[in-house]
């Protein structure tokens, strides 16, 4: 990509339009963090109900004073270890942060990414001084995109939204996110599992990230069904698969199967991910796109390990699939 392509969306971002970019987790589409007429045209174009807040990304070095109203040392500190990186920190908020942004919260997200194509940008835009407000860019609900061609994709060509293409997401599911804007009553708050574990952050920190109670800030990504493909999911234990495939084929029903042990073929469309948690997160994005233009009725998953190093993985997984309940006793019965 050449410096010019970077120069060109980051004035498009300073003219109040919409750039969709690669970070190192998902894309992003982005828009000035300060115009809230820009940010408003994110929510239209996602469909996403505008009270939901979302994350400002800033350049490296970026002065968070500018956005954050106090800022405790356990900020300071995993800024330090974890930035340019898949973590996003809520913080208090400075009062001229749009409510555009907050959703009308006194915290703001903030993040700064470590892909160089995000970082280039961002540090294009406003002389590296801007912040550039990005929920992931798919449509309210669906699958993160993890390639330039899912954004497109998502919006289709009349949309009239540019996209720089950086690859694949290393990363592939969305950044970690804590919570640290009421460390003095709830301590640090884990909003969403992700590439950075609790333990890392607990390494950095000195205290142990907690799920979040029932006060915790509304998160889109946190909602119980999120992240789903167009086709129900169902998550399966690998002991059960083989006995479910030759069942659901008996009735005739068109499955396709995301797996990571060998020999699971008997679907009409499989796709293999590695058997490890960063090679897995990096595909399963892709995986469950691919799987939903097979014209399969129903993805079955082989559900990974319960351990810790799953985790980002797992709640994804358990959100994309929350919506099909019962799917698979309805499709065995019918
Ligand atoms: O990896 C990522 O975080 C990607 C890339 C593009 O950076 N972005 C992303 O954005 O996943 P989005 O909007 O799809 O998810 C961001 C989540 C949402 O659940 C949102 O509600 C939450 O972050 N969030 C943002 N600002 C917040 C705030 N001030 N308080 C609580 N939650 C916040
Ligand atoms: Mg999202």
């Amino acid at each position: 990509m050449t410096e010019q392509v970077i120069l060109d969306a980051a004035a498009t971002l300073a003219a109040g339009g919409l750039v969709a970019f690669p970070t190192e987790t998902v894309y992003g589409l982005g828009a000035d963090a300060e115009n809230p007429a820009a940010v408003a045209s994110i929510y239209a174009a996602k469909g996403r109900p505008n009270d939901h807040p979302v994350i400002v990304h800033v350049a490296p070095g970026a002065d968070l004073d500018y956005w954050v109203s106090d800022i405790p040392a356990e900020a300071r500190q995993l800024v330090a270890a974890f930035w340019p990186g898949p973590l996003t920190l809520i913080l208090k908020r400075h009062a001229h942060i749009p409510d555009a942004v907050s959703g009308g919260q006194d915290t703001v997200g903030l993040r700064c990414p470590s892909h160089p194509v995000a970082m280039a940008l961002l540090s294009a835009f406003k002389g590296g001084k801007g912040g550039v407000a990005a929920p992931s860019a798919n449509k309210f609900g669906n699958v993160s995109p993890t390639t330039a061609q899912h954004v497109r994709d998502e919006f289709g060509p009349d949309a009239g939204i540019a996209v720089l293409d950086g690859g694949s997401s290393q990363v592939g599911i969305e950044s970690t996110i804590l919570d640290l804007s009421r460390l003095a009553t709830h301590g640090p708050v884990l909003l969403r599992p992700g590439h950075i574990s609790a333990a890392q952050i607990a390494a950095v920190i000195g205290a142990m990230p907690v799920a979040p109670d029932a006060s915790a800030p509304r998160a889109s990504g946190t909602l119980e069904s999120h992240y789903a493909p167009k086709a129900p999911v169902a998550l399966v234990a690998t002991a059960q698969l083989d006995a479910l495939l030759n069942a659901l084929a008996g009735k005739g029903r068109r499955v396709a199967l995301i797996h990571y042990s060998p020999l699971l073929t008997r679907a009409c469309a499989t796709h293999v991910l590695p058997e490890d948690p960063a090679g897995y997160a990096h595909g399963i994005y892709a995986a469950l796109r691919a799987m939903d233009r097979t014209q399969a009725e129903l993805i079955l998953v082989e559900a990974p390990p319960q351990d810790d190093n799953w985790l980002g993985v797992n709640d994804r997984l358990r959100r994309a699939a929350h919506g099909s309940a019962g799917i698979v006793e309805r499709f065995l019965q019918a």
